[in-house]
């Protein structure tokens, strides 16, 4: 879609499988905006980390050697002809493999670790110099661009988002069992929420939505209209 409205920044944050990063990817699609989904990132950090063995069999985190690596993980995003990315990893096309519960069942402890924290902040902030991004994540309203001129909280019962997760690893080809996707949710959601850097948590100027019984075109609507209402703000 032509945009000759100003360039803004859009940040998404909520709650794991809360549906956001399919709502941010239209959004962006459909306003000619670039999407990054910063959860990518952190879930390409655990897999460098357990790649590397710096996760033991108990979930702790060689942080040492994962501070010395740091510097030597390069994360990319390669957009697809059909509007998608796929997340790059030093190069090497990860997104799949990011998506596996392996992963989910460590990213929040290598998101909770400060200098992880710190170095993806960075970069983030980074992308969103020229504006005209949408950016996904727990903190991007709060953290990454406190002075984003569009900011949305996500929410849905727990119970909610782990039938979406669920549905989308069978639809990927995966076997996970519901009880075990829903105790990660539930664990994920309250490390993200307890840890002392940058929890997660609703910007207080962010408008929030609870869409356990929304369908996603309904949300897309809704999105939608939210955008315009803050364009048509900022136009004065
Ligand atoms: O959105 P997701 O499920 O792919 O996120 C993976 C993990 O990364 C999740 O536990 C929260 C964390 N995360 C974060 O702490 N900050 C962000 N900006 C994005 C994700």
């Amino acid at each position: 879609m032509e945009n000759n409205n100003p360039k803004i920044i859009i940040a998404i944050d909520g709650y794991s499988s809360s549906g956001k990063s399919t709502m941010a990817k239209r959004l962006a699609s459909r306003i000619g905006y670039r999407y990054i989904d910063t959860g990518a990132m952190y879930r390409a950090v655990t897999l460098f980390a357990m790649r590397q063995s710096m996760i033991d069999a108990d979930g702790n985190v060689d942080a040492d050697l994962l501070q010395q690596a740091l510097p030597g993980i390069k994360i990319d995003f390669a957009p697809q002809p059909d509007g998608s990315q796929r997340t790059l990893l030093n190069g090497e096309d990860v997104e799949d493999e990011i998506r596996r519960i392996q992963v989910s069942s460590h990213v929040s402890t290598i998101a909770a670790i400060p200098f992880v924290r710190h170095a993806l902040v960075k970069a983030q902030k980074a992308m969103g110099g020229e504006k005209g991004i949408v950016m996904d994540g727990r903190d991007i309203g709060t953290t990454v661009f406190p002075e984003a001129e569009f900011k949305i909280f996500v929410t849905a019962s727990a119970q909610t988002r782990a039938q979406r997760r669920f549905a989308e690893m069978l639809e990927k080809g995966g076997n996970p069992s519901f009880e075990e996707v829903l105790a990660n949710v539930v664990h994920r959601d309250h490390i993200d929420e307890t840890r002392e850097e940058s929890p997660l948590r609703k910007a207080d100027d962010a408008v929030t939505l609870d869409n356990s019984l929304m369908t996603p075109s309904e949300q897309d609507v809704w999105l939608l209209n939210q955008y315009t209402r803050a364009i048509s703000a900022i136009n004065g």
